[in-house]
């Protein structure tokens, strides 16, 4: 595996690549762990060529305190990332990537302005920015995302119709703890108590499925928000179940062929993310 730290390095070495076949690109921002790795050993099976690129995007951090607390394990993520058989491991600086301020605003519309979007000002445009850039330097055949963060996947897709990108967007399913809990590079900063309390928010959901089945959508998200809450070191910021393409809210489950719940969840400090499909009725 080769790190490459520079977008003229990356696009050289990417030119002669793509002569000999497809790229796989798995934008991540580190501190890696076996859900980023369930997106590249699926790059791995379908392309010629995998790049990782690991980068801490700062324009898509609303809140400072995140930003520098976010995790950093570089010496880990490279060595993960050479287990897992990547080719390059595209891994710039700030001043690499933002050698000026990114003005640009994406016309990204519906699907950006409901739950992340209305909690995080500002977030899904920086996503666009870094995204836009990624599939720029290295023009990949597939580039491949989680389903963890489903509304993130609704706004690169219309990124990438704004832009005329010729690419495939590949999502991949959430990978989970064994007690459930979807894995995420911030799990590492609750502590012990939450860590043991945080899979009732999977409970939550899963629970909802069978709720659902003779509940209104009102009811159902009553049920999820009332079972979290129950926690004292816990608390819904919001629970809203959408149309999984357009991301609005639905009113009836009649509205929608294809309903998913998407919530995120204080536990203490530490702002988690989950979501579930519920099945067609
Ligand atoms: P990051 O949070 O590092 O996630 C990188 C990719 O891994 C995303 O597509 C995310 O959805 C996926 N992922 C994270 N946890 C997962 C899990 N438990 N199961 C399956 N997939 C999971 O998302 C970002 O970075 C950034 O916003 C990025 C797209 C890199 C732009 O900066």
């Amino acid at each position: 595996m080769e790190i490459i730290r520079t977008v003229a390095e990356l696009k050289a070495k990417l030119n002669a690549a793509r002569e000999n076949g497809s790229i796989g690109l798995v934008p991540t921002m580190g501190a890696l762990h076996a859900g980023h790795l369930s997106l590249i050993e699926r790059a791995r099976r379908e392309n010629d060529t995998v790049v990782v690129s690991v980068f801490v995007n700062p324009t898509q951090f609303n809140n400072p305190n995140d930003l520098a607390t976010y995790p950093r394990t570089e010496e880990a993520d490279t060595a993960m990332l050479c287990e897992a058989g990547v080719d390059y491991a595209f891994i710039p600086s700030v001043e690499e990537i933002y050698p000026e301020p990114d003005t640009r605003q994406f016309a990204l519309g519906s699907v950006a302005e409901v739950m992340e979007g209305a909690m995080r000002p500002g977030h899904f445009n920086g996503v666009a920015q870094i995204v836009s850039k990624l599939f720029d330097f290295t023009r990949p055949t597939r580039a491949y995302f989680g389903e963890k963060d489903f509304q993130q996947i609704a706004v690169i897709r219309k990124m990438v119709e704004l832009e005329g990108f010729d690419l495939e967007i590949v999502d991949c399913p959430i990978k989970r703890e064994a007690d459930g809990l979807a894995m995420s590079s911030r799990n590492v900063r609750l502590t012990p108590e939450q860590r043991a309390i945080a899979p009732a928010i999977h409970k939550a959901l899963e629970g909802s499925l069978s709720w659902a089945a003779d509940h209104s959508v009102e009811e159902t998200k009553r049920y999820v928000i009332d079972e979290i809450n129950s926690f004292p070191q816990m608390e819904v910021e919001y629970y809203e179940i959408v149309d999984a393409l357009t991301m609005q809210p639905v009113s009836d489950w009649a509205e929608t062929d294809s309903a998913v719940g998407c919530v995120t969840v204080f536990c203490g400090d530490v702002r988690l993310i989950d979501n579930i499909k519920y099945p067609k009725r």
